[in-house]
């Protein structure tokens, strides 16, 4: 019960690893509301796990403002932020539309920018002493040759928690950042298809692929993710400022 008395709200989590963090919240004691911009997946997923539900678009300025004040009505406060929100997509440079690359930053680094202004905001006018946590990626530590407007994104999400750790910390909030390595679930289902079609590899196959090479012998799941959420949410994390960790059975080093 580390999160005891504690309310968090965590984006795109109708499904995923936004969804086992909300679980593992819960599990520990914390109140949370989930946001994502699939409604009938956002109440499904709320009351299986006894979450509250929030319809919330993180590209659009008046939903997360919306969003947010939803989640003090319905929590009393925001404590904590998971900024877990974000879209994929594959291609090579020379065929990247400007509506991929538009949606992609519009999402995950938009979205993340103006969620956590809108919850900072809130932090500081009640001042708590609050803790985001935004969801990078191995992708944001070097570059992919097929996935060029993703790993910038996440490139860029671990610079604004760098940008905002600084800022933040001054009002007493703890900005950081995870970055996974390869999770198995519905969303590596579409990577796995989008790479079937452009490496002309049967289905499973990229999958297999990945798991493989990383050094602890699988991909991940999205319950290896929740102890590092928890410990970032945590008291023992009070000295911990804008950072990003690599939970990812070793594929990343630094
Ligand atoms: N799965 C992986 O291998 C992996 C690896 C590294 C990083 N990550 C990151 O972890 C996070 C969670 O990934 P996941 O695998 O659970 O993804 P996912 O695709 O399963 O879930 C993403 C959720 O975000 C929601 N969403 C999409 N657009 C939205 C919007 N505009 N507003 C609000 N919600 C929106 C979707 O409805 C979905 O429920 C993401 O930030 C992702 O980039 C995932």
């Amino acid at each position: 019960m580390r999160l005891q008395g504690k309310t968090a709200i965590i984006t795109g989590a109708a499904r995923g690893i936004g969804r086992a963090f909300a679980e593992r919240y819960i599990a520990e004691g914390a109140t949370v509301a989930i946001a994502d911009i699939n409604e009938e997946a956002v109440r499904a997923t709320a009351a299986q796990i006894g979450a509250h539900a929030i319809v919330m678009d993180v590209t659009k300025q008046d939903s997360i403002d919306a969003g947010v004040a939803e989640a003090v009505r319905l929590m009393g406060g925001i404590d904590i932020l998971i900024n877990n929100a974000a879209l994929f997509d594959l291609a090579p440079i020379t065929e990247i539309t400007r509506q991929s690359y538009d949606t992609l930053f519009a999402i995950n680094v938009g979205g993340a920018l103006f969620t956590m202004q809108a919850v900072a905001r809130h932090m500081i006018d009640t001042s708590r002493k609050g803790r985001i946590i935004n969801m990078a990626s191995q992708a944001g530590r070097r570059g992919e040759a097929l996935v060029g407007v993703y790993c910038a994104t996440k490139a860029a999400v671990i610079s604004l928690t760098q940008s905002a750790g600084l800022n933040l910390i001054s009002h007493g909030i703890n900005v950081n950042a995870i970055a996974p390595g390869v999770v198995d679930g519905e969303h590596w289902d579409g990577v796995d298809a989008k790479f079937a079609a452009y490496e002309n590899k049967p289905r499973g196959q990229k999958k297999a692929e990945v798991g493989a090479a990383v050094p602890y012998g699988r991909m991940g799941t999205a319950e290896d993710l929740t102890g590092m959420a928890v410990f970032l949410a945590s008291d023992d994390a009070e000295y911990i400022v804008a950072q990003t960790y690599n939970v990812d059975g070793g594929n990343w080093m630094n």
